[in-house]
């Protein structure tokens, strides 16, 4: 049974993350017509826990307002699931007052570390694909989610640098930690591709690599391409993200910490870009020579990201998804109309999946990299 029936987790259907800038068009001005980009194309929204730990004041008051019309989820930031320090215990009891207020049939937080030694970074930076750290991650998300007593989803992050110590991928990775901790999953499609195109590979393998069933709901969001600092692209155009020492510096952590791993963990410009398009027309990496792609949340979804989504609901059938727009938010309506976008989307895949969800898998051969796209 998947883990939606196993808990009874609803389809809350297409949502956005619940921004300042739009507080007023949200919550003072629920008139909007009807079949326009309005609020009609919004059936529910994420607030970031991290906002709504305190004890009052302005923030919950407008949380109650919009928890009395629309169901609410909490994402969280700062759980710090792949770290070593002790979870905060004061935290937790903020987050469990916080998932009660809002009664959230679940609550998410990411697949990362955000501080040691006592040290917050305010960044979700990458584990290493080990055995042994997911191991560590599925405990802690067991502790969290006896401390929070709803169901756990854990989200794939974007990333820009791997680890020496790496031993799988990222999506096997993933799954053997929400098997372990018998969570689900909060897919982000958008990371998926940037990942994908950042350390060169398809994109499709990782939709294809994880368990449909655990997924509970789904990110979407726009990224930017970024240059490469310090190593302008050669005349060729080659290597744009050069090796590993190019990178770090030579620098590995004594400790242990993230660096890259070591022989051409980004490959090279070709590795890449690719070209752009699978032969079989499927969406892949398409960077452009002397830049990485970047998690902005800055810019509608990219084409390529919603072919994603329109395979991965063809795996997981229609769950609730959401658009993430964080930098440059643009005026109510253009998230809003992204929202429509994505419930136009998501009943296109579900109906063109009805039987034919399993039916084209990858076979071995043609897995690409996008290298291989050439
Ligand atoms: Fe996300």
């Amino acid at each position: 049974m998947s883990f939606r029936k196993r808990h009874g987790v609803p389809d809350l259907g297409i949502g956005i993350g619940f921004r300042a800038p739009h507080r007023a068009a949200i919550l003072e001005s629920p008139e909007l017509p009807e079949n326009t980009a309005g609020l009609a194309a919004i059936d529910w929204f994420e607030v970031i826990s991290e906002n709504y730990l305190g004890d009052g004041g302005r923030p919950l008051a407008t949380l109650d307002r919009l928890s009395t019309n629309y169901p609410v989820i909490p994402h969280g930031v700062s759980l710090n699931l792949g770290g070593t320090d002790r979870l905060n215990v004061d935290h937790l009891r903020r987050l469990r007052r916080l998932v009660d207020r809002l009664d959230a049939p679940w609550f998410s937080d990411h697949l990362c570390f955000t501080a040691a030694h006592g040290v917050e970074v305010h960044d979700l930076l990458p584990l290493p694909c080990t055995e042994k750290v997911a191991d560590w991650v599925a405990d802690r998300i067991r502790a969290v989610c006896d401390a929070i007593g709803r169901p756990f989803l854990l989200e794939n992050p974007s990333s820009y640098v791997s680890w020496r110590a790496d031993a799988m991928p990222e999506w096997e990775f993933l799954s053997r930690i929400a098997e372990r901790a018998d969570c689900g999953l909060l897919f982000d499609v958008n990371n998926v591709f940037v990942a994908a195109t950042n350390h060169g590979f398809d994109p499709r393998r990782y939709i294809d690599g994880i368990d449909p069933e655990r997924v509970v709901q789904i990110h979407l969001a726009g990224h930017s391409e970024r240059p490469m600092r310090g190593r302008p692209k050669d005349a060729a155009g080659a290597r744009p993200f050069a090796t590993a020492s190019d990178l770090t510096g030579g620098g590995v952590a004594r400790d242990g910490g993230p660096t890259s791993t070591g022989a051409r963990p980004f490959a090279t410009a070709s590795d890449l870009t690719g070209g752009g398009v699978a032969r079989d027309g499927g969406p892949t990496s398409t960077g452009t020579p002397g830049f990485f792609l970047f998690d902005t949340h800055s810019r509608p979804v990219a084409d390529a990201v919603w072919s994603l989504y329109r395979r991965t609901i063809a795996r997981t059938g229609p769950v609730t998804t959401l658009i993430e727009w964080d930098e440059e938010i643009p005026a109510f309506p253009v998230v809003a109309a992204e929202a429509a976008k994505a419930r136009a989307a998501r009943q296109e895949a579900t109906l063109s999946s009805v039987g034919t969800a399993t039916k084209e898998p990858l076979s071995a051969n043609s897995v690409q990299t996008p290298g291989e796209l050439v």
